[in-house]
C-alpha cells in the first residue's frame, strides 16, 4: 500500500467518526482531531497499544466525559482498522521478536520446506492451520480446526495453545506476557512473508560429510559397538551411548552411507544417522575381533 497508514488510519476513522455522528462541519472537525489525537496520543498504532496497560490505567477514570468520549473514539478508531482493513503486519519490536523465536526454533525452521519437530513456519501468516506443502505430522485436532493463522489467532495460539486448539501437537505451554507475543508475531511476519531474511543454514548435509564422519563398518561386541570411519579410525562405545537415527530428508545420508556425529558434550556419546531404517541391522555385524 503506498499511503502512509497513519494516514490511512486517520481517513478511515474520520470516515467512521462522520458516519457514526450527527453532521456538523465544525463539530466534524473537532470530532476527527480528538479521534486523530486519541489515536497518536503515545505514537504508536492503536489497534496493538489498545491493548495493553494504557487503557485500564483509565478504568477508574471512565465516568469523567472527557475520558468516555476519548474511550469511545479509540473503539471508532479500532472499528475503523478492522473495517477498512488494518495492515496485515503486527506492530511490535523485530529485534525483540527475533530474541523472542529463538524458543521456537528448537522446533520450527524459517527456511521453506524444511520440517523439524513443527512445520517449516515459512508464509505461515494468513493460511490455513494444518496446510503446510510436505508436513505430515499434524495432529488431527489442528487440521480440523478450520483456523486460519491471522494475528488474532495467532496471538491466542502462542499464549496458549491447547487452550485454542485442544489435543494438538506443539508441546509448548505458550508465552503469557503480550508484549512479547506483540514482538514475536511482528517477527513472525516479517520473516513469513519474506521482508526479513533468516540465515537459516539448517543442518549440515550430511550427504557432505568429511571422512571422519562417513561410517564404513559398524561391529557389535558384549557391550559395545566399535565404529570405523573413513578415515580408518576406529572409535569403541559403549552401547548405550550410541543413538541410531534416519535422515530421509534431502540433507540426510545418501544410501548405505551412514555419518557419525557427536551427541553430547562429552565425546563419549554419538549417532550414527542412516538413510532409512533398513540400514541399521544390515550395516552393524556381530563381531568380536
Ligand atoms: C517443542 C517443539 C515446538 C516448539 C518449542 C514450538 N513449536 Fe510450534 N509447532 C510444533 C508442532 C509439533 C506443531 C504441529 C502441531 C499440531 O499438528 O498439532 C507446531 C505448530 C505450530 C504452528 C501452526 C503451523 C501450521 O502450519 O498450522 C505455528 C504457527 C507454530 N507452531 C508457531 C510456533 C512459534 C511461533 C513458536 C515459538 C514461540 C513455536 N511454535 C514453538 C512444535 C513446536
Amino acid at each position: 500500500m503506498s499511503i502512509p497508514f497513519p494516514i490511512y488510519r486517520a481517513a478511515a476513522t474520520a470516515l467512521i467518526v462522520a458516519v457514526a455522528s450527527p453532521p456538523s462541519a465544525y463539530l466534524l472537525r473537532r470530532r476527527i482531531g480528538w479521534a486523530v489525537a486519541a489515536l497518536n496520543r503515545d505514537g504508536a498504532p492503536s489497534h496493538v497499544r489498545h491493548h495493553g496497560p494504557r487503557l485500564t490505567e483509565c478504568a477508574n477514570w471512565s465516568s469523567v466525559p472527557m475520558i468516555r468520549q476519548l474511550r469511545r473514539r479509540v473503539a471508532l478508531a479500532a472499528l475503523a482498522a478492522l473495517t477498512f482493513g488494518a495492515p496485515a503486519h503486527a506492530a511490535g519490536d523485530l529485534m525483540r521478536g527475533a530474541q523472542a523465536a529463538r524458543t521456537c526454533i528448537a522446533c520450527h525452521s524459517f527456511a521453506p520446506g524444511r520440517h523439524m519437530t513443527g512445520p517449516s513456519l515459512a508464509g505461515v501468516w494468513g493460511r490455513k492451520a494444518g496446510t503446510t506443502e510436505g508436513f505430515d505430522r499434524y495432529s488431527e485436532a489442528l487440521k480440523r480446526s478450520g483456523l486460519v493463522w491471522d494475528e488474532g489467532k495467532l496471538d491466542a495460539w502462542l499464549k496458549n495453545p491447547a487452550a485454542l486448539v485442544p489435543g494438538n501437537a506443539m508441546n509448548f505451554p505458550g508465552i503469557a506476557d503480550a508484549r512479547t507475543r506483540t514482538d514475536l508475531l511482528a517477527y513472525l511476519e516479517a520473516v513469513s512473508n519474506g521482508r526479513v531474511s533468516v540465515s537459516d543454514r539448517g543442518p549440515p548435509n550430511l550427504k557432505q560429510a568429511d571422512a571422519a564422519s562417513r561410517v564404513t563398518s559398524m561391529r557389535y561386541c558384549g557391550d559395545a559397538y566399535r565404529v570405523t570411519t573413513a578415515d580408518d579410525k576406529t572409535r569403541t562405545f559403549w552401547e548405550f551411548n550410541l543413538r541410531f537415527k534416519t535422515d530421509g530428508s534431502a540433507d540426510g545420508p545418501a544410501a548405505g552411507k551412514p555419518v557419525i556425529v557427536p551427541n553430547g558434550m562429552q565425546g563419549d556419546r554419538a549417532a550414527v544417522i542412516f538413510s532409512r531404517p533398513e540400514e541399521i541391522s544390515t550395516l552393524i555385524r556381530r563381531q568380536c575381533a
